[in-house]
């Protein structure tokens, strides 16, 4: 692990126990990054109180007890913390590694076969992705799963359409007309919808004919998923694909074992399990149908099974579900059941919810038609608009990651693709910037030398980089790493402003160079962190 986690660290031990010294009891110290010094504290204020002592005691005290340099007790009593300048040498970035690797099943995007993706899973494949790229870097074991919805009694309408109508790959090739054309006739012809219920029963017992039809179908989704994936650069491979259809036949298991285990209830017909505490809008407690009334599996059956397997068989210590926040109580309950089957001892799973994506309107995302948008079409747009696709996926996934994931954001291509701001373009230019700059100076990087005060923040800035990281990954949280990368690429903005680099000469120049280097290292590694692509030139 590199430098700075060893600066914030040690800082933090040694106030911690100089703090729990004054206070008698552990204290956070709370030290953070700041405009006064290089760190600050300000814990004494909140110990005055309990303490019945004035702050700028404390800390004076706690200053003593910490015995360290370069630390001053200042304003109503924060503690100035300024770093030697030895410390500040601009080393090269470094992902930080966890403490504790686990092995974490990642079950992020989840389309639905014959319907194309759409924006709907945009914020599960971009989220799921990042935070598959940071725990994988700092050291964690993952394994991505793709929950594709490619089973249930929907097929058997897709089926005897493609049947009936001898339709081959022209009429599949647009999956989204395909589906809306097997609906309208689903819901216009009672004959064909009796056939529809009947293929579902000779697609589930296995019948060859209807099961190659399937197959087609979800090859074909596949395809149009791969192409998706390919064209946001996220790593998602056919090998990832574990669609609900491989979990079937573990699902009569599943129904045994919870059965044995006394925890479903037979309810009209279905077999149910009842959550404690879970109750519905009717006041009564809530079923989680496992097995619905006519046999058949449903959802939470599936996710069951889905959920024995990764711990059992991919021996997961962690799952993650990367899912929006409306199915917050389907997760709830199904965690519940498997905790209570005793398929999550020393298991944690997370749902990893996430707000909307809203249009101008402030409603969720449509198509002035009013359908939902098509993520092929999002890319082309944003291809068009962004006279790059690197530039337009970097718009579209940095505006995804640059807020806490819970709330909905607005879409909007203007400020998603402004050059100045909080955007990706911005970042990436920074890059852009910096290498070009790199490429015309002719003289070699140097130690780094402050003699500014905007290349003393410019380089605390970079010892940012790891507490960042770390802090994406272990909260799950991708939009600590992007404030992050936005606060470097500022300090830089400032640092650039007021230190001429190619016009400065000699260890000044050498250092500057330096500063620009880590910058434009440390602002790739982030990004490529999040799954933004940096363009070589811009
Ligand atoms: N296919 C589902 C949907 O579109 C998402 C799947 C999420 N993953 C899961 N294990 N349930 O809503």
């Amino acid at each position: 692990m590199g430098l700075v986690m060893n600066v914030e660290a040690l800082l933090t031990a040694r106030l911690a126990a100089a703090f729990e010294a004054v206070a008698g009891r552990p204290v956070d110290p709370l030290v953070r990054a700041s405009q006064h010094a290089d760190f600050q504290s300000g814990v004494a204020l909140g110990l005055a109180k309990e303490l019945g002592r004035p702050p700028r005691d404390i800390a004076a005290e706690a200053m003593k007890k910490a015995g360290m340099a370069g630390v001053e007790v200042s304003g109503p009593g924060f503690l100035n913390i300024t770093l030697d300048d030895e410390v500040i040498k601009g080393a090269p970035p470094e992902v930080p590694l966890t403490e504790h690797p686990e092995r974490i099943v990642i079950d992020y995007s989840g389309p639905n076969v014959a319907k194309e993706l759409h924006v709907g899973h945009l914020r599960s494949t971009i989220i799921g992705d990042a935070l598959a790229r940071l725990l994988e870097a700092t050291g964690h074991d993952v394994v991505r799963v793709n929950h594709l919805g490619d089973w249930g009694t929907q097929f058997g309408m897709l089926i005897e359409y493609m049947a009936g109508n001898d339709h081959g790959q022209a009429t599949i090739g647009d999956l989204t007309e395909f589906y809306r054309r097997a609906r309208v006739r689903f819901d216009g012809d009672e004959d064909f919808r009796t056939r529809a219920r009947l293929r579902v029963v000779a697609l589930q017992s296995g019948d060859p004919t209807s099961r190659a039809l399937w197959q087609r179908l979800v090859a074909q989704s596949e395809q149009s998923f791969v192409d998706s994936y390919a064209r946001l650069g996220i790593g998602l491979a056919p090998g990832d694909f574990v669609g609900e259809s491989f979990y079937q036949p573990m699902l009569a298991g599943v129904v045994d074992e919870l059965t044995a285990k006394g925890l479903l209830v037979e309810s009209e017909g279905a077999l149910c399990a009842f959550p404690p505490g879970e109750i519905g809008r009717d006041g009564r407690p809530l079923p989680l149908i496992v097995r619905k009334s006519d046999g058949g599996f449903g959802y939470a059956a599936t996710d069951l099974a889905a959920l024995r397997f990764r711990v059992q068989e991919l021996k997961a210590s962690r799952l993650l579900y990367v899912v929006g926040t409306p199915q917050k109580q389907h997760f709830r309950m199904v965690f519940a059941v498997a905790r209570a089957a005793g398929w999550l001892d020393g298991v944690e799973p997370e749902h990893i919810d996430f707000g909307s994506i809203l249009g101008a309107d402030g409603k969720m995302l449509k198509t002035r038609a009013g359908d939902t948008v098509k993520l092929g079409d999002l890319l082309d747009e944003a291809a068009a608009q962004a006279t790059s696709p690197a530039i337009g996926v970097g718009a579209i996934k940095y505006a995804d990651l640059a807020g806490d994931r819970r709330s909905d954001y607005l879409f909007d291509w203007d400020r998603m693709l402004a050059a100045t701001g909080n955007t990706g373009p911005y970042l990436q230019y920074a890059v852009a910037r910096i290498r070009s700059l790199i490429a015309k100076a002719t003289t070699a990087p140097g130690p780094v030398k402050v003699t500014d005060p905007a290349e003393r923040r410019l380089a605390l800035t970079l010892l940012g980089f790891e507490p960042a990281v770390l802090a994406a990954a272990e909260g799950r949280e991708p939009h600590r790493l992007a404030v992050y990368l936005h606060d470097l690429a500022v300090a830089f903005t400032t640092f650039y402003e007021k230190c001429p680099i190619l016009k400065s000469e000699g260890d000044v120049r050498a250092s500057r160079l330096t500063l620009a280097e880590r910058t434009g290292q440390t602002l790739t590694l982030g990004l490529d962190l999040l799954g933004i692509p940096v363009p070589d030139v811009m």
